[in-house]
């Protein structure tokens, strides 16, 4: 049987060979710790980690290159963010529509620090709407702390509007980029943001266990280490050094997934960048929305406008269970979804689905018209049985 994925959200398959080869080369080649020894190959390592530095700065478009700090994953980032930033007595606004990776540290942050979070309730197809995040804002509030798409249904949040909002009041902004870093186009600058936390597994096509967290000038100074240890850097002092990267990179780095995330980034960059997976998934998502529409008895959660939204799409039939249907797609289809609450239990209640949950499709750079095709048909008989 042949084997359809489509399940991008939680992490994006295939990977360009580019994105294993490099990966595996440096293990093969390289494999030295980077800013430790001062041997060449030792250097060849750092230099690898400062190039795919620089690249993510440049494809983020953040003004420095030490102002993009690896980590394993999104949810390290916003570790690093959250506990690195916020003190007791703080007010934070978030959405409804977050992911476990804002609101379970935050809830920690609320019970152990006093943090005081407010949750902006989003529509039931998850948008936000910028009037209600602006009167939710106090004269405490330090930080907007804000997904950019749903990994539930994919509604893009309006984090233009935010940033502005954000900056005229000279709160910090973070948004949650593990649905749309390397799919949407992202600048910094312009949305003027203060934090950027991005997963490498995803959009970015690079391997498991990398990720990262891009700062603003005022945000790298306002952040403390949430971890501390060996830097290879300054070695002699009793304290975390100060200096960005290494005030929040410590330990040895994921460097053979790094050389991996970098070959992503410059796959995506050589085929015209995010734009250009934005514009093929949205020629998937309206295609499979449209069909969708067609076949009876199922519900379609989310904006439903390819404009609106990330090509990932939460779905209920009637008479089924989701979980169930996951796995009948599996079993006889051979198609990969997620079913459940997708770790996102405030979108479930958002969109009214909880605590059932969803069948969730997201496509890929990868996924084809023929898969959208294969998904419907196999929907279709389904809702025959
Ligand atoms: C919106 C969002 N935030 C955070 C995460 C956590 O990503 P990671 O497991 O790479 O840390 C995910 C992954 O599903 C996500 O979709």
């Amino acid at each position: 049987m042949k084997k359809l994925y489509a399940d991008n959200a939680a992490t994006s398959l295939p990977k360009p060979p580019q994105v294993i080869e490099a990966t595996c080369n440096f293990l093969k080649e390289i494999g030295c710790n980077p800013g430790r020894g001062g041997y060449r190959l030792g250097l060849e390592a750092s230099r690898m980690v400062f190039r795919a530095r620089e690249l993510l700065a440049s494809f983020f478009n953040v003004d420095r290159a030490e102002r993009v700090v690896f980590t394993s994953n999104v949810t390290h980032s916003l570790n690093i963010l959250l506990k690195g930033l916020l003190e007791p007595g703080d007010h934070v606004v978030t959405s409804s529509m977050e992911h476990n990776a804002v609101t379970r540290p935050l809830a920690r942050l609320g019970k152990e620090w006093k943090i005081r979070v407010t949750t902006v309730p989003c529509a039931k197809d998850g948008t936000l709407d910028p009037a209600d995040l602006r009167k939710a804002l106090q004269r405490e509030t330090k930080l907007v702390v804000l997904t950019h798409a749903s990994n539930v249904t994919g509604t893009i949040l309006p984090v233009a509007e935010i940033g502005e909002l954000c900056a005229s009041r000279g709160i910090y902004f973070a948004i949650d980029a593990a649905q749309t870093a390397g799919i949407i186009p992202l600048d910094f600058n312009a949305l003027q943001l203060d934090f950027l936390a991005f997963t490498g597994h995803k959009g970015l096509l690079g391997p498991p266990g990398t990720g990262g967290l891009c700062l603003s000038e005022r945000g790298g100074r306002a952040l403390k280490s949430l971890m501390e240890g060996g830097t290879g850097s300054q070695s002699h002092l009793a304290q975390q050094p100060e200096e960005l990267p290494d005030k929040l990179e410590c330990g040895t780095l994921n460097t053979a997934g790094i050389a991996g995330l970098a070959a992503g980034v410059q796959f995506i960059n050589e085929k015209g960048g995010p734009a250009y997976f934005q514009a093929q998934e949205g020629r998937l998502l309206s295609a499979f929305l449209d069909g969708l529409r067609e076949i009876k008895g199922i519900t379609t959660y989310g904006p439903g406008e390819q404009q609106k939204q990330a090509a990932t799409v939460s779905i209920n039939i009637e008479g089924w269970d989701a979980g169930e249907l996951s796995y009948i797609l599996d079993q006889e289809y051979g198609i990969m979804t997620r079913s459940g609450l997708h770790c996102a239990p405030d979108a479930h209640k958002t969109i009214g689905t909880f605590p059932k949950g969803t069948l969730r499709f997201s496509f890929g750079a990868f996924n084809t018209m023929k898969d959208i095709e294969a998904i419907l048909e196999a929907l279709r008989q389904l809702k025959t049985l």
